[in-house]
């Protein structure tokens, strides 16, 4: 093993660098996961930068509900960007290793954008709340600094904690195997190569999902159950349900990022298996921002005609 070197320490082997498998244990499946994968990420990247340009440039799209779509379909390309490259790059190239400083700087990112991917669908939540709930005091309360301070907010309230746990996990020395049996630097498949792995570190990933993953979960299915129950209130049959189909795909894509995550990082790190973890991580990682754009924006009024305007404009000259 030329990639290891012993340490003064004598018995721990200090490793430079990971090797991540990726789905190397699918070899025939390759090429078909490879197509699969680039064609994902091409949908997501033209979703999410299609209603980030309409929402920034068409004038009847200013309110803060689209404000933060612009902002958000923006975080789903930075999110995916941070784990779909590299898993491409793996399955193309098959040049699997990845230096320890790579590695911490993927989970870094990977974490950082996704809490703030869940303090934005929190935001985004709330804001649905306060202007079905209280439609009189909205423009009041949302108004333009505020926007600015919840997004602001939402992008940096993760960083520092994130580098604090990155930097926790990362300082524990490595020993045996290298080799992470999954396509990016995900905590759990890390913290089973470290030597240490303590009491502390666990509390620390708990925490950290509580704070990050269930207390906006849970403010979100507290907004959308006032949201709900003023839905029902609606004197037509047809607004009520018109409404409750909106409100009931916005909570199917909340339920499976958070759902996911939370299974994910809640479980006893003995009941891992890295087959189940490699399948749930997908659901995070790739397939919510690869949905939300159809849910949030594809299925709204304004945005399909802000979209229409778009794409006719040249034939109305
Ligand atoms: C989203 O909000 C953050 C924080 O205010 C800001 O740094 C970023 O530039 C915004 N992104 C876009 C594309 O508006």
């Amino acid at each position: 093993m030329n990639h290891q070197e012993k340490s003064q320490e004598g018995n721990i082997t200090e490793l430079m660098e990971f090797v991540l498998l990726g789905y190397g244990d699918l070899p025939n499946f390759r090429w078909f996961l490879f197509g699969l994968f680039l064609i994902i990420y091409i949908i997501i990247l033209m979703s999410n930068g299609t209603i980030f340009l309409i929402t920034k440039m068409d004038p009847a799209l200013q309110s803060p509900m689209y404000f933060f779509l612009s902002n958000f379909s923006f975080l789903d390309i930075c999110y995916v960007s941070a784990t779909l490259p590299r898993m491409l790059l793996n399955l193309g190239t098959q040049r699997r290793r990845i230096s320890l400083v790579a590695c911490a700087t993927q989970m870094c990112f990977v974490f950082t954008f996704g809490a703030t991917e869940c303090y934005l669908l929190a935001v985004m939540a709330y804001d649905r709340y306060m202007a079905i709930c209280n439609p009189l005091q909205y423009p009041l309360i949302m108004n333009h600094r505020v926007c600015i301070r919840l997004v602001t907010g939402s992008w940096t309230i993760g960083i520092p904690v994130q580098i604090g746990q990155t930097y926790q996990i990362f300082s524990s020395p490595f020993c045996g195997s290298n080799q992470i049996n999954h396509f990016f630097c995900d905590i759990p498949p890390i913290l089973k190569l470290a030597c240490r792995y303590t009491f502390v570190d666990e509390m620390l990933v708990y925490i950290v999902v509580v704070l990050f993953g269930m207390v906006p979960f849970l403010l979100i299915l507290g907004s959308y159950s006032k949201i709900i129950s003023i839905i029902l209130k609606l004197p037509s049959a047809t607004s009520r349900a018109k409404a409750f189909s909106t409100c009931s795909s916005h909570l199917m894509v909340v339920v499976l990022f958070f759902g996911s995550v939370i299974i994910t990082y809640l479980r006893p790190n003995t009941r891992h298996s890295e087959g189940t973890d490699k399948v749930l991580s997908l659901f995070y990682t790739i397939l919510t921002p690869m949905f939300n754009p159809m849910i949030y924006s594809l299925r709204n009024k304004d945005i399909i005609m802000a979209l229409r305007k778009l794409l006719c404009k040249p034939l109305t000259f």
